[in-house]
């Protein structure tokens, strides 16, 4: 069987890879590991893009969206513009467990995670607020905003995608945000949609995104990638390809250069990662008790 492994989307990912890999080589699954790896990101008040402390949309309320996949099962959940729930990923997972559903949205998923015992609470903090009060859209002299619809926090980061395998060679796989700054009220990203920010299968491997989730759905990115790998590519040529469908994407729409990365890890363990230009993607891995941050390859 291979070592355990868990890959995990920009610096913050590295909260996430650590706690993650403590989990695997005490021999628990990949989808704990990988479950427990996202919350500890969405519990830091300090990052602004995921959980607790995650910036607000347009009209200044704070709506997130995940989903988890089991690579051995293919069993999924997800769940999109919750407001209210701060484990959001775990919240997913009882989608995938405790319902015949895959998918739910808004009030009907908040309801569920009371139904299931989770606790409602407020997602901004005092540092949220004023980054939100910085940077939000302001109305100009006909009343259209003047921002544009959907960036990211300052920080530039956004999504937390964690993929892992354990040591029966299982892979899992999670994503957690609160998606772009400044979004509409109600638009759901790639995050919470499985094919687009997050697929895992045992038989190909896993892969999963981060950036502007519109782009990565109009592909579905990680499908292509994880597709990829079960016709014989290894995770980095795969990353590399999903890119270059996201770019091809971005011209033929004339807005490239697009903002999107990608992650992958193969049932062998190993990993890759790739970048649209000026991304400037990091990502954090860990392996035989070592945790280190990478820098993705650019993909014109
Ligand atoms: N990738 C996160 C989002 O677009 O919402």
């Amino acid at each position: 069987m291979p070592d355990p492994v868990i890959i995990a989307t920009w610096p913050f990912g590295m909260t996430a890879v650590r706690k993650g890999l403590a989990l695997l080589e005490a021999g628990k699954a990949a989808l704990d590991a990988a479950i427990l790896g996202a919350q500890a990101v969405e519990d830091d008040p300090e990052v602004g893009s995921v959980g607790y402390g995650g910036i607000a949309n347009a009209v200044g309320v704070v709506q997130l969206d995940a989903c988890v996949m089991d690579g051995k099962t293919l069993g999924c959940g997800g769940v999109a513009g919750v407001e209210n729930v701060r484990h959001v990923a775990a919240l997913a997972r009882r989608v995938m467990e405790e319902t015949p559903h895959v998918l739910l949205v808004g009030e009907g998923a908040r309801l569920f995670a009371l139904e299931q015992g989770f606790r409602l609470d407020t997602l901004h903090t005092p540092e949220s607020i004023a980054e939100w009060e910085k940077s939000r859209p302001r109305a100009g002299r006909e009343g259209r905003d003047l921002a544009p619809e959907g960036t990211f926090p300052s920080d530039s980061h956004d999504t937390v995608t964690v993929l892992a395998l354990d040591q029966t060679g299982s892979l899992a796989g999670v994503c957690t945000t609160s998606g772009l700054a400044h979004k509409r009220h109600g638009r759901v990203g790639d995050s919470p949609l499985i094919g687009a920010g997050l697929y895992v299968d045992d038989h190909a491997g896993a892969g999963g995104g981060t950036g502007v989730g519109e782009e990565i759905v109009r592909v579905c990115g990680s499908m292509v990638l994880v597709e990829a790998m079960r016709a014989g590519k290894s995770p980095q040529e795969a990353c590399e390809l999903a890119i270059a469908r996201v770019n091809a994407a971005a011209v033929r729409r004339g807005v490239h250069p697009a903002r999107v990365a990608f992650i992958a890890l193969d049932p062998k363990g190993r990993t890759g990662a790739a970048c649209t230009k000026g991304a400037k993607f990091e990502y954090a891995v860990g392996r035989k008790g070592k945790s280190e941050l990478h820098t993705a390859r650019e993909t014109g």
